[in-house]
């Protein structure tokens, strides 16, 4: 027993150390892959020696007492296995409170941002909150004063119903409150819509686009939770989930079948795109998807697509770091992330002139510099055997088969994509610096932009036309950020100039992810609906409308989907 206590401790010991990464990402990855490396090992060295300790216990003790029945010994092992068990479910109805807490209280800082109905929200969310941490208090006092969950399981069922009602209760005022603030939602809407026409609204604006940057920021908990129990399980069945030794598919590199390109680091998104793609094609088996994800989610997204059932689809997952020739003296972004002064540009400045600055502080997301967010530049070389390949974002959902796509002439051009402008809005002029006389010189500022998310790319023409290096001669033109400021848009703007095919807008309906106002039979029409923007649909402050559109796709079934709490 005192064994079995020894390894929860240090697992959940290690769990902590690896939910930290999760929330300070990118910029210190190196870093932390290599922590995390070592938590692994230390946890897996720990591991086999209670499995020996283990092994040895089963060889000593188990079968003297198979047959010794009624033994002092046995009983004490029973009562205490049993007393492990009612352990861990007390400590699982603890989690939960402990996660309706933080989501209250979430919920009350989001009340509190957008000023709504100022007091009456915020105070329900606090009181919720306040009394969550009651809960876990009193009955943790319960425990410590002596009570003995063996002896006195009422205790557990009572904590067990409180939290429950206390949880039902939550979820009645979240309904409620979803409401409201999706109203509020479309009043941010309008406001924005003001303020193109007056700019005396800029600070409004700036301070709405700053609050929800920081939800947006902020990954939350089921989310975290599903990657580690993914996590968890490759580590303790490793052999399940490993491809090492067998062969790969032939389908992988089959330049005859339909690829899809998925670079993501977030399990249930991606999990989303495949679902959503596969349920909608009517054969499924000529499709074959490339995830590629970072080294920290590897595990976690190799077994969450083993366990799915996606109909004969094939799909492959890999790591980044699998790719040796995306290293800095090749790929101009990774250079500037390790350069010393990037990394001073994101720590110099303290948070309260960050705050000032919502464009500042956008810029300053991590995710912006995420070589996974780069990877879309180096198709051609990832999959030196194909000839075509779709590129979709994590954020987007498949309403239709899309092999259409395959069929249209590209008429020569690399990227297929849906044209963002009109009037004079998403032009070139807004995407990148025109007073910088190489920008002049080479690019229209009326230009119609486009928009990433689902792109057709046809390779061939790719390495014909040289896109590559295109791309690395602007890259590192832009080492101090004069061309253009944020982001990988800009970039495939000038990389794709004259080498873009526009595509029907029903293909590629965007704007699920800040604009309520999107008609509904413009989404029901689009082959893919793309939740771009802050509000994604695994978040809170999802818009609750577009929300079905993506959780239809969620695996439910999934053990780790319903543990991890992702229905509320
Ligand atoms: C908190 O608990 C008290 C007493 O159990 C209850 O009266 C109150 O309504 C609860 N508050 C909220 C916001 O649930
Ligand atoms: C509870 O009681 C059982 C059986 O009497 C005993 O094995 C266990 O150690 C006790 N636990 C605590 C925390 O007192
Ligand atoms: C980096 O990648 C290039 C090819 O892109 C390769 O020639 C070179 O050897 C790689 N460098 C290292 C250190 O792996
Ligand atoms: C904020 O910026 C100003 C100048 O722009 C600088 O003087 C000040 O030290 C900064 N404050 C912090 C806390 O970094
Ligand atoms: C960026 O700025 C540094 C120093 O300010 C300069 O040495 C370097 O040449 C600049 N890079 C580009 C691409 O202009
Ligand atoms: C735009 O380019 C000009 C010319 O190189 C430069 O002086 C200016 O600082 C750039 N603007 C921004 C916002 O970087």
């Amino acid at each position: 027993m005192a064994l079995n206590w020894g390894r929860t401790r240090r697992k959940t010991a290690l769990v902590r150390v690896i939910a930290y990464p999760f929330r300070c990402s990118m910029f210190t990855f190196r870093f932390f892959a290599v922590f995390v490396t070592v938590a692994v090992l230390v946890f897996l060295a720990v591991s086999l020696l209670f499995a020996f300790a283990d092994a040895n216990d089963v060889n000593s003790g188990f079968p003297h007492n198979a047959y010794g029945s009624k033994s002092p010994s046995i009983r004490r092992s029973v009562l205490s296995f049993q007393w492990d068990q009612l352990k861990a479910r007390y400590d699982q109805i603890c989690k939960q409170a402990e996660h309706h807490r933080s989501l209250a209280l979430a919920y009350a800082s989001h009340a509190r941002k957008i000023k709504l109905e100022n007091s009456k929200l915020l105070r329900i969310f606090t009181g919720l909150s306040r009394n969550y941490t009651g809960l876990i208090s009193k009955y943790n006092e319960l425990l410590n004063s002596g009570r003995n969950l063996t002896t006195d399981e009422p205790v557990l069922r009572l904590f067990e119903k409180e939290v429950k009602e206390q949880t039902k209760l939550m979820r009645q005022v979240i309904a409620e409150a979803k409401e409201s603030f999706d109203s509020q939602l479309k009043i941010h809407k309008l406001k924005d819509t003001i303020f193109a026409l007056n700019e005396q609204l800029a600070k409004v604006k700036k301070q709405g686009a700053f609050s929800s940057l920081i939800a947006a920021k902020s990954i939350p908990k089921s989310l975290n939770c599903l990657a580690l129990r993914l996590m968890e399980e490759r580590i303790a069945h490793p052999e399940k989930y490993t491809n090492e030794g067998n062969p790969p598919q032939p389908e992988i590199e089959d330049p005859e079948l339909y690829h899809y390109a998925i670079f993501s680091d977030n399990v249930i998104a991606a999990s989303v795109v495949v679902n959503s793609a596969v349920k909608n094609t009517k054969e499924p088996w000529k499709h074959v998807f490339h995830v590629v994800t970072d080294k920290m989610n590897l595990a976690a997204m190799q077994v969450m697509f083993k366990m799915g059932d996606y109909s004969g689809a094939h799909i492959e997952v890999k790591a980044v770091e699998d790719y040796k020739f995306l290293n800095s003296s090749y790929v101009p972004v990774l250079k500037q992330i390790e350069s010393a002064k990037l990394l001073n540009f994101y720590f110099e400045n303290k948070l309260e002139n960050a705050t000032k600055d919502a464009t500042n502080m956008k810029f300053r997301n991590p995710k912006y510099l995420s070589i996974l967010n780069h990877l879309r530049f180096y198709l051609p070389e990832m999959y030196p055997k194909l000839h075509k390949i779709l590129f979709l974002d994590d954020d987007i959902v498949v309403q239709r088969d899309l092999t259409g796509l395959w069929k249209i002439n590209m008429e020569g051009k690399v990227n297929g994509a849906v044209e963002t402008c009109f009037g004079s809005f998403h032009r070139y002029r807004q995407y990148m610096n025109f007073s910088h006389p190489l920008i002049r010189a080479k690019f229209s500022p009326k230009a119609c932009a486009w928009a990433y998310g689902m792109n057709f790319f046809d390779l061939d023409a790719w390495r014909r036309q040289q896109c590559t290096e295109e791309y690395h001669y602007w890259q590192n033109l832009n080492e101090n950020r004069t061309l253009w400021k944020l982001g990988t848009l800009p970039a495939g703007l000038i990389t794709y100039y004259s080498t873009t095919k526009p595509l029907a807008k029903h293909w590629h309906v965007l704007g699920l992810g800040y604009n309520p106002s999107i008609s509904m039979d413009e989404i029901k029409n689009a082959a893919v609906i793309h939740y771009n923007g802050n509000l994604k649909p695994w978040l809170d402050i999802g818009i609750t409308k577009f929300r079905p559109l993506w959780t239809k796709y969620v695996d439910y079934e999934n053990e780790f989907v319903q543990s991890c709490n992702f229905v509320l």
